[in-house]
């Protein structure tokens, strides 16, 4: 039992990631979102992290996310989605949960990189605590473990 036992993580998942399982799976794999949700769960109850899993194709809903992720301290996992390369209305609010020194990780289920172009800028990075791409569902484990990590070294310095 740690003093952030039962903290609440949200997983924010944007556009199209509702199509995980039928939408090219040689890319994303062949497991649906609720596959990730109930691993993203198992993974955040094996580290005391109660997760709830969300997902979105509207912007101002992921948006609005992030406001109630401040409003209520509660740190965050976000996979942008096609919101990544281009959305600063998203880059902003996800700046602020940084600026109210809570973690933002940053996952993509493949590596964006070696992609299309347009998929190399993400204008979420330079706001996210750290990203993870490239690890599949997995890449959403380890980013639970980050946030762990990171809790469990600021609850040290209290
Ligand atoms: C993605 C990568 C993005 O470029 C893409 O628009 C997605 C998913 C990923 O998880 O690999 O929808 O974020």
């Amino acid at each position: 039992m740690t003093a952030y036992d039962g903290v609440g993580v949200v997983v924010v998942n944007g556009p199209n990631l509702g199509r995980l399982g039928v939408r090219e799976p040689d890319v994303y794999g062949h497991q649906d979102l609720q596959a990730l949700t109930l691993e993203c769960r198992a993974w955040g109850e094996a580290l005391g992290l109660k997760v709830e899993v969300r997902q979105s194709d509207d912007e101002g809903e992921v948006i609005g996310w992030m406001h109630r992720a401040v409003d209520e301290r509660t740190p965050v996992v976000i996979n942008p989605a096609a919101f990544t390369h281009y959305s600063y209305g998203l880059a902003d609010a996800a700046a602020q949960v940084g600026d109210a020194g809570l973690p933002l990780m940053e996952v993509h289920i493949s590596n964006p990189a070696s992609r299309e172009a347009f998929r190399r800028l993400s204008v979420i990075s330079p706001v996210a605590t750290g990203t993870i791409t490239g690890m599949g569902f997995y890449g959403y484990k380890l980013a639970l473990e980050a946030i762990a990590h990171i809790l469990k070294e600021k609850e040290g310095m209290d």
